[in-house]
């Protein structure tokens, strides 16, 4: 509307048809679509022998880095199996290096990061001015974006400040995660510094990724199932939030997605978060109302289920858009990471299954 020639007495209708935007972000905003949107956690990665194939040339740090074959990884990966979003390839723990916190992934053990974060001093010695260190993502954003222009939804992501803080402080990953709860209940102080620092760096690289074409930031707080909902509220919800709203504010939505969240799934929507990732330890049904039908949701089959036979995979698949219900703002996918040895085919089946789903031949 001109702002010099409103028209106060007739509120006019937003123009919004169903082929305006990707399917994928119309579904992040709880906007009607013509199908449910569909992608997976993983896509690109060691399942898939054209992944295999780069990886026995580079290291998994020298593909992230490398923005022509973090491109050529996300785009193959996205196009074999026809999904709706491509998410970039990338890693979660990348922001460490500018912060000051260098690592490397063992063979067969994850991420190993050298001198883990431990005491105030540590915590002090952080460097939040680093980060367009990064820029090597959001390059490969942009051949990626150039790529699809708006036939598929681009996703970039970062770790939640939770999730990146437990990594910083364990060192790897962790069963029981006593130095980070240490440091929560012990030292609190050095704790929101932490957090602070890292949702300085997490947002300007998210705005790195925005700027440079991503449609969406999903924000993995993986390992926030580790918190009981009083901890969740005590330390790491603040932080989660304002990251949440400030990459709104850049003018994309936001999918926060955590694993064993069952009892934490009302406080993370509370972020604000335009979509919630649910795990697959509940129905679909179940998690999203404890979400709220205001907020949209994605998921939640067990990636184990990709090893079915397909007549059950096809159950559970169907199981899921089900209790969807044809509600806007549902996008199909995991509830976690597609494991090495997935069957491909499998994986093109489910997107097949979904691409084919209607809901009302479907109840017979
Ligand atoms: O296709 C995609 O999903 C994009 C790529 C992607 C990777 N990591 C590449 C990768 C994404 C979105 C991530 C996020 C990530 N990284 C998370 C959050 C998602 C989740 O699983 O909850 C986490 C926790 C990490 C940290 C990380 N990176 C771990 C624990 C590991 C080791 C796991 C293992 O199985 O060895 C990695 C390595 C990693 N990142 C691989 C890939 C494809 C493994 C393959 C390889 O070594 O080439």
């Amino acid at each position: 509307m001109n702002p010099n020639n409103p028209k106060p007495t007739v509120v006019e209708p937003i123009q919004d048809t169903i082929l305006d935007g990707s399917r994928f972000v119309r579904a992040c905003l709880r906007r009607p679509v013509d199908r449910t949107p569909v992608w997976f956690l993983r896509q690109a990665g060691r399942y898939m022998q054209e992944y295999r194939d780069v990886r026995k040339h580079h290291t998994l740090v020298e593909i992230c880095k490398q923005p022509e074959i973090a491109a050529e990884v996300t785009i193959t990966a996205a196009e074999k199996l026809g999904v709706d979003a491509a998410i970039i390839f990338a890693d979660l723990l990348l922001p460490l290096e500018p912060m000051g916190l260098p690592f490397e992934f063992m063979a067969g053990e994850g991420p190993h990061v050298h001198h883990p974060v431990r005491t105030a001093e540590d915590v002090l010695a952080l460097r939040t001015d680093r980060t367009d260190d990064l820029a090597y993502v959001a390059r490969a954003i942009q051949k990626v974006a150039t790529h699809f222009r708006d036939r598929l939804g681009i996703i970039g992501f970062c770790g939640a400040p939770y999730t990146l803080a437990s990594y910083m402080i364990e060192g790897g990953g962790s069963k029981n995660y006593i130095f980070t709860k240490q440091m929560m209940y012990r030292d609190t102080l050095s704790w929101r510094l932490l957090l602070d620092k890292l949702v300085k760096v997490l947002e300007d690289y998210c705005r790195l990724q925005v700027q440079a074409g991503a449609d969406v930031i999903q924000i993995f707080d993986s390992w926030v199932g580790s918190l009981s909902l009083t901890d969740y509220r005590d330390y790491a919800f603040e932080a989660s939030k304002r990251l949440v709203r400030s990459v709104q504010a850049m003018g994309v939505p936001v999918i926060y997605f955590g694993v064993e969240t069952g009892g934490l799934l009302s406080e993370m929507a509370s972020t604000g978060a335009d979509v919630i990732g649910l795990d697959w330890r509940s129905p679909l049904d179940e998690g999203w109302k404890a979400v709220g039908h205001g907020t949209a949701v994605q998921g939640n089959l067990d990636p184990i289920t990709l090893f079915a036979p397909l007549e059950v995979l096809e159950m559970r698949v169907k199981e899921i858009l089900r209790a969807a219900n044809g509600r806007p703002g549902h996008i199909f996918n995991l509830g976690h990471g597609i494991v090495p040895t997935t069957p491909v085919e499998n994986v093109q089946a489910v997107v097949k299954m979904v691409r084919d789903f209607r809901l009302e031949t479907a109840n017979g």
